[in-house]
């Protein structure tokens, strides 16, 4: 009988395995769609496991005059497969390469693109422009705390000990000990402001104020802009041009305001400041709730009664206040129905402004 090695030509015994196990290997590793791939077809013939490394045990079962021929058949082998493997490696690595140049041209010139820049919240920026607009007529800016005590926030503005807002369906408390709570209005800021200077006074303060209450036009933290002035010749003349003119500059040179009689225990006399509604120029909508008319800010002479607080003499000093909320003035600019969108800090909205 013989076999196909012999027919072949080939040597016969252990060694006959060898050249079958290379046509193998040539096979696996143009198989390889990778290193890891053809390092693991190497390994089958040259692991601890592999073909020849169990081919090479057996040498010391062979007749004496049988060994060297195969042990240098079985160096040959390893040789040869070590080398293949290399190779198949080396293409590999220029096809990875020749890949990596295939893409789009890539331009090491050009300047690099730039981390995402990001900008004011809506709020802000709208806070900022009412500020700028006083900062112009000479308003320097003023700040104070967000926990305040009842004298700055409620008191020393003349409000009655049962005015509601001073009732726990208004106001959030501090539940601490020194009748702390969260200021209701930036109006505690006019105490401080005089407080710690003379006349004459000239400030805009901004900042977040707090309430409690919550719907679609309120939110329970919110922002306002309040203003003070106070000099030895201030009319209620003034504080209209001041206003006016502001409203002017926020909504356009076109706009109508009117001064409407109302009440806070900090001012007298007080007024509401409405202008046309932006919106539908006075026709009546849903932004105005069909008045054609818009509540911008609340406003006054400062009451003789703050004056004493602070130490003023409330003969020689007089002075006007106003008070605005942000929210609504953004909501107004940018044509918001929800006050929610303000706050959700959803991408989608805040990357139109
Ligand atoms: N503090 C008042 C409010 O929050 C607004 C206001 C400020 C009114 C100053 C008059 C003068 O409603």
């Amino acid at each position: 009988m013989t076999t196909d090695h012999q027919a072949q030509g080939e040597a016969a015994g252990p060694a006959a395995e060898l050249p079958r196990l290379l046509r193998q290997l040539d096979a696996d590793l143009a198989a390889a769609r990778n290193a890891e791939e053809a390092r693991g077809a190497a390994s089958r013939l040259l692991g601890k496991k592999g073909a020849l490394t169990l081919l090479n045990r057996q040498l010391g079962t062979l007749p004496a005059d049988q060994r060297p021929a195969f042990g240098a058949a079985l160096n040959a082998a390893k040789a040869e497969a070590s080398a293949r493997l290399e190779t198949r490696l080396a293409a590999l690595d220029r096809e990875v390469f020749e890949k990596s140049l295939a893409g789009p041209p890539h331009d090491p010139t050009l300047p690099p693109r730039g981390a995402p820049c990001g900008h004011p919240h809506p709020l802000m920026s709208t806070m900022h422009d009412i500020v700028d607009i006083f900062a112009g007529m000479g308003f320097q800016v003023a700040e104070g705390p967000e926990v305040e005590d009842d004298f700055h926030n409620f008191e020393a503005l003349n409000f009655p000990p049962d005015h509601p807002a001073r009732d726990m369906q208004d106001t959030l408390f501090i539940d601490a000990p020194g009748n702390l709570l969260l200021r209701t209005h930036t109006s505690p800021v006019q105490i401080r402001t005089m407080r710690s200077q003379p006349p004459p006074v000239r400030v805009v303060i901004p900042g977040a104020v707090y309430r409690h209450d919550d719907d679609a036009t309120h939110s329970p933290r919110f922002y306002q802009v309040e203003g003070l002035l106070v000099d030895d010749h201030t009319s209620l003349a003034e504080l209209k041009g001041c206003l006016t003119l502001f409203v002017q500059e926020f909504f356009g040179a076109d706009v109508t305001v009117r001064f409407r009689p109302s009440f806070f225990p900090f001012t007298e006399p007080s007024a509401e400041l409405d202008c046309r509604c932006v919106v539908c120029k006075g026709a009546g909508c849903r932004v105005c709730k069909g008045s054609g008319w818009l509540e911008v800010l609340g406003c006054g002479m400062v009451d003789p009664e703050v004056f004493r607080h602070v130490g003023y003499d409330p003969e020689q000093w007089q002075g006007f206040a106003f008070g605005m909320g942000v929210d609504r003035m953004a909501m107004l600019r940018h044509g918001l129905s929800h006050i929610r969108a303000l706050y959700e800090n959803d991408q989608r909205f805040l990357r139109q402004f």
